[in-house]
């Protein structure tokens, strides 16, 4: 299968978050193919460091795998310092699993939102 390719990522510091499977493990490979520096935040450690043993045999810049649980604001913020500046986030997880509205409860809400979205939150970090 052909793809196009686009000179302006080549090099470009690409953060994933849950890029340790599915849609994300996809953008992961996307971005290598592009010649990007792809960092990786997940918490399956198996499904992540199989996709960087795979994508490293033909990346110019192998992808790096960080282990990072979205919803513990002390290691995403450890993680991003450790990072540096970052040219694209690409904020993938969302642990959507399927349920009834009737077993929603505000601990679901709160956990399922905030993976999805504490990642984009503005700089600086909000105090804890
Ligand atoms: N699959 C679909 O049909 C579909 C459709 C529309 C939108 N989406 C969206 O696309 C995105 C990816 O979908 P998917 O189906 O690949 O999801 P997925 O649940 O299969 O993958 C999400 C990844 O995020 C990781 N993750 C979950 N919670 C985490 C946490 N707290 N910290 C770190 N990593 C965590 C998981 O380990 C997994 O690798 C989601 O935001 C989803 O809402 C998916």
């Amino acid at each position: 299968m052909s793809s196009a390719i686009y000179p302006s990522l080549k090099g470009k510091r690409v953060v994933i978050t849950g890029g340790g499977s599915g849609i994300g493990a996809g953008l992961v490979a996307g971005f290598v193919r592009q010649g990007a520096e792809v960092i990786f935040l997940d918490i399956v450690d198996a499904d992540s460091e199989a996709l960087v043993a795979e994508l490293s045999k033909d990346a110019a810049i192998a992808p790096v795998y960080k282990r990072c649980d979205l919803m513990d604001i002390d290691a995403l913020k450890a993680t991003f310092a450790e990072i540096g500046d970052v040219d694209v986030l690409v904020n993938n997880a969302g642990n959507d699993d399927r349920h009834s509205l009737a077993d929603l409860t505000p601990a679901y809400w709160d956990n399922r939102i905030g993976c999805a979205t504490w990642c984009s939150r503005p700089r600086p970090w909000p105090a804890a």
